[in-house]
């Protein structure tokens, strides 16, 4: 059995290893694999035990039953003006091996239901629009396309959906 749980700091270097491989099974085509390659485990680690020691971001972990994090995903206050939207969904990653089990699902929805208890009522958040198989998960799961923008990244143009849940009580 799965188990979802809150983060904490102990959790950053867990949670940089199921980011680095989970980016890089997903955008490998769609990014320049420089700007994968940039991102190492080490630099994502530093990076997650400031965010997770900071506090300012909801972050939910899943667990196998060895205890080993397979997923997370973030949500905190929306980081720019996006539509009235409040709140804003920061990261969602389940290793490859691990999808298509419902911990996606599962770990958004908390995400979701700690982001209610804080007191916000929606949330956002962006996609690469050739993220195909993320924007059908996002879709199955009840979001709307709020807008469709160009982002620039390492010097290309990259489109991107912005997706989101107006009531995150529906999620
Ligand atoms: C996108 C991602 C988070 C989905 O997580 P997951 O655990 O694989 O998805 P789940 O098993 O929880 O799926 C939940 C529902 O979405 C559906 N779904 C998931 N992926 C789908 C897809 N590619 N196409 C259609 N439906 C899909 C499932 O069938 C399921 O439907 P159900 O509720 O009727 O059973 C995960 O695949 C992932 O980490 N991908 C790579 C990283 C990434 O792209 N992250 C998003 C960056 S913006």
């Amino acid at each position: 059995m799965t188990t979802i749980r809150g983060a904490t700091p102990d959790d950053a270097a867990a949670i940089a290893i199921v980011q680095v491989r989970t980016w890089h099974a997903a955008y490998a085509g769609l990014l320049p694999q420089e700007h994968l390659d940039r991102r190492t485990v080490e630099l994502r680690t530093a990076q997650w035990s400031g965010r997770l020691q900071s506090g300012e971001e909801e972050v939910f972990v899943a667990c196998d039953p060895r205890g080993t994090v397979v997923a997370f995903a973030t949500g905190l206050a929306s980081s720019e003006p996006v539509d009235g939207f409040d709140g804003e969904i920061g990261a969602i990653y389940v290793l490859p091996e691990a999808q298509g089990q419902g911990l996606g699902k599962r770990l958004l929805r908390a995400v979701g239901a700690a982001l209610q208890a804080e007191g916000f009522q929606s949330a956002w958040l962006r996609v690469l629009s050739d993220n195909t198989p993320a924007r059908r998960f996002y879709e199955k799961l009840g979001a709307e396309i709020v807008c469709e923008t160009t982002e620039e990244i390492d010097g290309f143009a990259y489109r991107e959906h912005f997706y989101g849940w107006r009531d995150l009580s529906k999620l």
